[in-house]
């Protein structure tokens, strides 16, 4: 079977269509922070790409593994050794792996719903099951322990955490991690895994809290997932990685080593600059995002027929339709001039997803389209 095309790329390609063909569309679609790479990251890429670079080792240059630890121990107090990170093109790549390195036909993956897009369908591609679990949007789209007790069997191989979620912007609290934990520690066949990608961009005080530091003795069935991506603006440059058991890395190592080798050599290096480099962007550009937040929401919120909830984290506004089918709303919208990605998309129909890693002129005009074709559409 033919796998389907992820709908966030489709609609972006509509929304790129549209713009060759003369329109002008505001595209709200892809989680792309528009924020060019900083000067040091830039410089470093240059140098490296001036000199002969060949193959690198499967799972990243030693140097790139070493700066990801420190990253870890330095964000998240946490401590991995060399041998338990896999660096692979992006988190993608790096979960993709994982699930190809460890499912057989017929394991189930859990999934909380929404879910970011690529999950249950990497699930399939490797001949699994992805396990759908709806969070409603009054538990604030956040799977409960007794949720996850009531999913989890033993045909459970993992279960996927992801927070701040995409498209959700949902955290969880400690307490609720160890309510999982608690759940898992009798299910001892199920791995955790946590997508922790968007952990730098949270609009709450505090520190990032993961599974990992919650649970320690759950550390050997934990894979924590991160990269570049976001927190960096540096999504084009494809590179994420995970940290977990040795054996497992392994694994997930020996399938990158028969798809695409490694990720670019010049791009592992200015993920080095970026990590070790200075750190007050990732504080200056929350503030950026909380401002794009705050300003979408106030315009959503005009409309009868939108209820937006604020997002903890990530950079998505994922508002529920009071009435209508999410994806005639998005085709509607991207005719009115405004490209947003329908809920069904993320396991959530009834909803949109918005992203507002774009600059605030542009989110506010297409929030305004948005209201405007919204109450226009409905009545
Ligand atoms: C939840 C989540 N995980 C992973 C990824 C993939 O990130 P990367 O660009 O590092 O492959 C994304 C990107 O949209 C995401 O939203």
């Amino acid at each position: 079977m033919a796998p389907a095309a992820s709908l966030i790329m489709e609609m972006a390609r509509r929304a790129a269509e549209y713009r060759a063909a003369g329109r002008r569309i505001i595209d709200l679609t892809l989680g792309e922070p528009d924020f060019a790479p900083p000067a040091h990251v830039v410089s470093a890429a240059q140098q490296a790409a001036a000199r002969p670079m060949g193959y690198t080792p499967a799972n990243g240059i030693p140097e790139l593994r070493r700066a990801a630890r420190r990253a870890l121990e330095r964000d998240r107090a946490l401590r991995y050794s060399d041998a338990e990170v896999a660096v692979g093109c992006g988190a993608k790549q790096v979960i993709f792996n994982t699930f190809f390195a460890t499912l057989r036909p017929g394991d189930e993956v859990i999934i909380p719903a929404p879910y970011w897009a690529s999950y249950p369908d990497m699930v399939r591609l490797c001949g699994a099951v992805p396990v759908i679990v709806p969070c409603s949007a009054e538990s604030g789209f956040r799977l409960s322990p007794d949720a996850l007790e009531a999913a989890v069997t033993d045909r459970t191989r993992w279960v996927v955490l992801n927070a701040p979620g995409n498209p959700s912007g949902a955290t969880y609290s400690h307490d609720t991690l160890a309510g999982f934990a608690e759940v898992l520690r009798r299910r001892p066949s199920a791995l955790i895994l946590s997508d922790e990608i968007y952990a730098h961009i949270r609009y709450h005080a505090g520190d990032y809290v993961s599974i990992a530091q919650v649970a320690p003795d759950l550390r050997e069935r934990i894979l924590l997932v991160d990269g570049v991506s976001k927190a960096y603006a540096m999504t084009g440059w494809r590179v994420g990685w995970g940290f977990g058991p040795a054996e497992l890395v392994r694994g997930i190592t020996a399938v990158q080593t028969h798809n695409c080798t490694q990720t670019s050599a010049v791009s592992q290096i200015a993920a080095v600059a970026a990590l070790q480099g200075p750190q007050d962007l990732l504080a200056e550009r929350r503030e950026t995002y909380r401002r794009r937040r705050d300003a979408g929401l106030a315009i959503l919120k005009r409309s009868r027929y939108l209820d937006t909830a604020e997002p903890d984290g990530a950079f998505y506004l994922f508002p529920r339709l009071a009435v209508g089918d999410d994806i005639a709303a998005a085709d509607a919208l991207l005719e009115a001039g405004c490209a947003t990605v329908p809920g069904s998309a993320f396991g959530a129909p009834g909803h949109l997803r918005l992203s507002f890693a774009t600059d605030i002129a542009t989110l506010e005009e297409g929030c305004r389209i948005i209201v405007a074709t919204l109450d226009g559409f409905s009545e």
